[in-house]
């Protein structure tokens, strides 16, 4: 159990600014050499959450724009994030990719973005269930992270944290098994390496239904360094019960 892990809570469209108060309540809880904890709530809670959190969480976005600033309604800039706090963004989630439409090259471009003003991208990939059920898995995540790292330099390609998400493992209570999500995640270390030329030691985390009763197993395994959590973020109690199941 020496391997640190990653804890990080994708709030998604949950939590008002009050309700992110209230969460931060009696938080004891920070990150250290065992641990590294990040929450990402909306973008309005995103102030609240920074100034309850104490130093110890880093602040994540769910987004973010590619411009510093001009005519480009409902988006939201990385200086303006920075300013809020915010050290991490999530890129390329299933739901902006699916539901929102949000391209390859778009992603890549967000996370270009990011690494020039030293914000972490926590980049999502993964399959549908359409796909690895024809089979299509490995050539549609080898798209997909072949894409976002396309022209980065190797320590680039390093300061991201990857976080593999099958699609149909994500809000439905249906995680991957240890196995597969082992399978993909080290696949995915094995590809990153070669695109970067050499081993950047690259965090790969594991998303998808992660719950207190599943995460001993999946936090165990070799190549998965944490978790990107959804539901069991939006309560104190069952996202730090993540952790402490495995550490225990
Ligand atoms: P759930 O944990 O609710 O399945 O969501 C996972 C997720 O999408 C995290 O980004």
């Amino acid at each position: 159990m020496s391997k640190k892990i990653y804890l990080y809570g994708n709030w998604k469209m949950n939590m008002t600014a009050a309700e992110t108060e209230e969460f931060f309540k009696n938080f004891n809880y920070a990150s250290d050499d065992k641990v590294d904890i990040a929450v990402f709530p909306p973008f309005t809670s995103i102030w609240a959450a920074h100034k309850a959190a104490g130093s110890g969480v880093h602040i994540g976005a769910q987004n973010c724009y590619v411009e510093p600033k001009g005519a480009f309604t409902g988006e939201v800039a990385i200086g303006m994030l920075k300013e809020c706090g915010v050290s991490h963004v999530i890129l390329g989630h299933s739901e902006r990719r699916h539901i929102f439409g949000e391209s390859d090259e778009l992603v890549a471009k967000k996370v270009k973005a990011c690494l020039d003003n030293d914000l972490v991208p926590v980049f999502c990939y993964g399959e549908k269930l359409e796909e690895r059920e024809a089979g299509k898995t490995f050539d549609v995540m080898e798209r997909q992270i072949k894409a976002a790292l396309n022209g980065l330099t190797p320590d680039e390609i390093a300061k991201i944290i990857y976080a593999y998400e099958p699609v149909w493992a994500i809000g439905t209570g249906k995680a991957a098994t240890s196995a597969q999500a082992e399978e993909v995640c080290a696949w995915s270390k094995k590809l990153i390496n070669e695109i970067a030329g050499k081993d950047v030691k690259p965090v790969v985390l594991y998303g998808g239904s992660v719950k207190p009763n599943n995460s001993k197993e999946l936090l165990s395994m070799d190549a998965i360094d944490g978790a990107l959590v959804g539901g069991a973020s939006l309560k104190q109690d069952t996202f730090i019960e993540i952790y402490n199941a495995y550490a225990k």
